[in-house]
Order: C-alpha cells, then structure tokens, then sequence
C-alpha cells in the first residue's frame, strides 16, 4: 500500500502517546507513523512492542530541546503533520523541578513549531500542527461551572504554567506565521501504560504490594476523568475531521473526588485480587497536601461532540475494570517500570 501522508507523533513512548500511536497505526496502515521519543523515565517501549515489525510503524530517539534532533528527522521524513504529545506530565515533579517543564514543555515546543515552519515554507497550508494540551491550564474551579473553550488561561502549577505557555506560543505562531493548527485540551486520562506516579496506577500497584495509598490532604480535589483510548479517538477525530485554528475541550463528564475514587478502586481491587470488600481501604493514609493542590477539574466537551461527534465509548465503571485487569495481568510491565529495568535497557539499546 501506497504511503499518504507521514506522521511526526512526539511523546509516543508515554501513556498517551502509545494508545495515539496504536489508534493510528492500526487503523490508517496508509499513513507512516515516525513515534519521535527521548525515552524519559516516562516513555517506555514496552508500550509498543508489537507494532515493531509492522510496515506503518517507525521509532526514531530523539529529543524535542535538540534542534539538530529535529532537522535530523525532517530531513530523513517528508512530515506531513505533527501531532504533539512530548511533554514533562506529573504536577508533583513540576513542583520539585520546573526548570526542565520549562525547558521540554515551553522551548521543545517552540522548537517543533519553529522546525514546521523552516521545512514547511514552501507549502505552509498543506500541513497540520496538532498540540495535545490538557485542561490544567485554566486553572481550578470552585464547586460548581465547567471549562468551556472559552475559558481564560489561569495555569496554577509550574507545569499547567508549561502547558499553558506552549499553547499561547501555538496559537501564535497559527497567527504571526499563518501555520496551520489545532489544539486540544483534555481532562485527566487513565487506562493502561500509565506510569505509576499518578494516582491510579500509583493506587493499584501499591495494593498489590500492600503499601499505604496516599491521600493529599482532604481527599476532596475533584478530577474528572477519561478513558485513555477515548482521548486517543478523539485525537484521530480532530485530526481528521476539526476545524484549522481551533480549540477543542475533551471529557467524559466524570467527576470524582479523590477519596470517592480511590475507594472506587479499592473495590474493584478487591474483587480483583479475590480479597474480602474493605481489605484495600484500609491502606488508605491522608498525607500532606500538594503545594497549591488545585481544587476541581470539570471539562465541557460539548463542542467536541456537537460539531464532531465524538463521544466516549467507555463509562468510568468499564473503564476501571480494563484498567485494574490491565495492571494485574502486566506484572512484568510494572516491575520494570517500577524498578527502572526498561530505562536501564533501552539507554543501552539506544545509546
Ligand atoms: P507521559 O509523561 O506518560 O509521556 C510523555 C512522553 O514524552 C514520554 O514518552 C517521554 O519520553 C516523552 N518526552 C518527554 N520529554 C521529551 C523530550 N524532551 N523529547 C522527546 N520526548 C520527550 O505523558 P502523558 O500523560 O502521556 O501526556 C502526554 C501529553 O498529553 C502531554 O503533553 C500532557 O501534557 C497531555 N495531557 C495529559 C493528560 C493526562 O491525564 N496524563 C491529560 C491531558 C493532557
Ligand atoms: P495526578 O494523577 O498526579 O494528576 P493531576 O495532578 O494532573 O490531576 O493526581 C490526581 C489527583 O490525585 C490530584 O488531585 C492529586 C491527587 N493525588 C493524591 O491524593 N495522592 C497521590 O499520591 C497522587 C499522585 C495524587
């Protein structure tokens, strides 16, 4: 089969990223897929082992701060479009050491945007820049309102300030340089492949181990939560069918609190793990709060799914199920991720 169109997918090592580059390379073998990745202690090929040998599928190492890296890979691709998911992803981490958000989040993308325009200049409007960006930026609500596409910008985390700082800089180059964009900006994901610092795969690995859960301060923070491989669709179906120079809002309307759903999925691991109802509760420990702990999350996807039609294919009930399943038939996966043997592996394969 003939090639239609190459694809630069940055981040496709990572959580998201594995399920982008699944959900295309699957369902488009016309297109060539090029996963660009630095393999940061978040990006893991296990995610994608076997999409290795398919004909679609190519992996190049590389990092979105190393401009040489980037003329590096346009040069040996003709890239049609990019879809931008590498970033620093964990607020806590940002919170410890926003230099390299900064430094990834903000110049990485000036660097891909700046590396569209030079191989692009000829046919600037042919081409797309896709940016995957995340509802963090508007900052945090009170008990009640959802985030519209409208919403103002009030990043509240160094690594919402990152996000948030990337998008302005998309937006700007769609209209100092007239390159052609889309954004979208989506509530907290879960599924598989996640990294187990964030709060789910963290839950479930330590009841798995029988360790204490972690609860930041009250346990009463709202996240709104999606199934993975529904953020994936909905990538494809903006990159397909949205329109240039817009912004899109992706959610499930799913609000938890923490404590609500760390319960939820003390449940599901019970059942799971064949374990009398309350056995995983008991681990729950409220510890301190996160500094600046931003209240709720709540997207309205409303836009997304008038005008594009997209709706998720999961309920949070199915999706955690596939998640826990997920997790406890992995046990290899998650014991390199946790001990660190895939980053020792492939710094020695990629070096
Ligand atoms: P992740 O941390 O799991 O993966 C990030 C990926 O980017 C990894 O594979 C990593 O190796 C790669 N990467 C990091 N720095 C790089 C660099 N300098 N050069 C090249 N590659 C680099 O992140 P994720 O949760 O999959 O998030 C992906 C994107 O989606 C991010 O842009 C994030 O802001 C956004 N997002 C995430 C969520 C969420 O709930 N996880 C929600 C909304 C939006
Ligand atoms: P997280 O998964 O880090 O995503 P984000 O900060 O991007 O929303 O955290 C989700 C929520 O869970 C957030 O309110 C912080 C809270 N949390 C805990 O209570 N304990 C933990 O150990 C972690 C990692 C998060």
């Amino acid at each position: 089969m003939g090639v239609s169109k190459q694809i630069l997918i940055t981040g496709g090592a990572g959580f998201i990223g594995s399920h982008v580059i699944r959900q295309f390379v699957f369902n488009y073998p016309e297109y060539q897929i090029i996963n660009f990745d630095k393999l940061t202690y978040a990006g893991n090929l296990e995610n994608l082992l076997d999409l290795e040998s398919l004909p679609n599928y190519t992996f190049f190492k590389g990092d979105i701060t190393s401009t040489k890296d980037l003329a590096t890979v346009f040069s040996k691709y003709n890239i049609d479009n990019v879809i931008h998911l590498a970033a620093e992803s964990h607020v806590d981490r940002s919170i410890e050491n926003p230099n390299v958000f900064v430094e990834t989040n903000v110049t990485g993308t000036v660097n891909i945007l700046n590396q569209c325009l030079k191989s692009w200049s000829n046919d600037i409007a042919e081409h797309v820049f896709y940016h995957i960006s995340t509802d963090e930026v508007y900052g945090s609500l009170g008990n009640t309102g959802l985030f519209k596409e409208t919403t103002n910008y009030d990043p509240k985390s160094p690594y919402s300030a990152s996000k948030a700082s990337s998008d302005h800089f998309v937006r700007a180059y769609a209209n100092t340089y007239k390159l052609p964009v889309k954004i979208s900006n989506c509530s907290n994901n879960y599924g598989p492949n996640q990294f187990p610092e964030k709060l789910i795969p963290l839950c479930i690995n330590n009841i798995k181990n029988n360790k204490s859960l972690p609860i930041y301060g009250a346990g009463l923070n709202i996240r709104d939560w999606l199934y993975v491989e529904d953020h994936a669709k909905a990538i494809d179906t903006i990159f397909h069918t949205g329109k240039i120079g817009e912004t899109y809002n992706v959610g499930g309307l799913n609000e938890w609190t923490n404590i609500d759903l760390v319960k939820k999925l003390c449940q599901v691991m019970d059942n799971a793990l064949g374990q009398q109802n309350g056995t995983s509760e008991g681990l729950i420990t409220y510890v301190e709060d996160r500094k600046g702990h931003d209240l709720r999350y709540a997207i309205d996807a409303t836009k997304l799914s008038n005008e594009l039609n997209w709706k998720p294919a999961e309920t949070f009930e199915t999706g955690i199920l596939k998640t826990v399943d997920w997790y406890l038939r992995n046990d290899a996966w998650l014991n390199n991720v946790v001990s660190g043997e895939y980053v020792k592996y492939y710094a020695e394969k990629y070096s």
